[in-house]
């Protein structure tokens, strides 16, 4: 049995995943925004290196840099109670063991309770290296934004049969070096549904469907301030009228009923 009023710990997320408690996640990159989303219930609490895009107004995420990550989870950490802290290592800043080690070293100094990085089979010694220095990780796998240039631009991964068992491989291996969690990006529902199945760590979808352990969204899409036109997977929890505490209450309740991601705003 969960208890959804308890600080939400690394370990607890397997459990989540064993009683199919979907877990919510949000991007936050600063105190107070933090400390609404903790107070509406979401169980992990992301500062992602989309602050590239919506705080500092880059066309990617591949400009930030560790102290840029930094500086903002410490502010969240200030602003949480409950909510696991999970800090992005940013492009290039995880590339060998030694640096790997020196930025996620950062970032937990800065509160982060975990890391997130990008990336498949390349990643997996980093993560075994940093697991057995007691750093938790959670991997990303899918539409990989560091990787953009190479990905020709944002777009669905994984339709293609060798693509999709590629990334099933992957998931597996990163599971295996010690991950605790992987979030999966544009990616088909029927793959983002194998690839649930197949481990034993939470998965958590963005474009992934409903049938995942759980939805991050980046907060600044879910309540309509990104400007431009939101990708396909992103619901505006602000428009329906309320106020931002109740959009967010909003998402976890959505999320919590695997009522977001309808197939509309999923991919197939
Ligand atoms: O940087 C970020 O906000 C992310 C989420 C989109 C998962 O990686």
């Amino acid at each position: 049995m969960i208890d959804l009023n308890r600080k939400v710990t690394v370990p607890e997320l397997r459990a989540f995943k064993a009683s199919r408690v979907p877990i919510t996640m949000l991007t936050a990159y600063d105190a107070s925004l933090a400390r609404r989303i903790d107070q509406a219930g979401v169980d992990c609490v992301l500062v992602g290196d989309s602050l590239g895009n919506v705080i500092q107004g880059r066309s990617s995420t591949l400009p930030v840099t560790v102290d840029d990550v930094a500086y903002h989870a410490r502010a969240v950490a200030r602003g949480l109670d409950r909510a696991l802290l999970v800090a992005d290592l940013p492009f290039m800043s995880y590339h060998d063991r030694p640096t790997a080690m020196h930025s996620a070293a950062c970032l937990m100094r800065a509160g982060a309770g975990m890391v997130k990085l990008e990336g498949g089979a390349p990643v997996v010694e980093v993560v075994t290296g940093l697991v057995e220095q007691g750093i938790p990780v959670c991997a990303h796998l899918g539409l990989t934004p560091q990787h953009v240039h190479r990905l020709g631009g944002y777009r669905v991964q994984g339709r293609e049969q060798a693509m999709a068992d590629a990334l099933v491989e992957d998931a597996l291996a990163l599971q295996a070096a010690g991950a605790a969690l992987l979030v999966v990006e544009c990616i088909p529902t029927k793959l983002a549904d194998r690839v649930t199945t197949s481990l034993d760590i939470p998965v958590i979808g963005i474009g992934a469907g409903a049938g995942v352990d759980g939805q991050v969204l980046v907060s600044y899409d879910m309540l309509g301030i990104s400007p431009g036109r939101a990708p396909r997977f992103v619901r505006d929890f602000l428009s329906a009228g309320g106020s931002i505490q109740q959009a967010l209450q909003a998402f976890v309740g959505a999320v919590r009923e695997r009522e977001f991601p309808s197939p509309a705003e999923s991919f197939e």
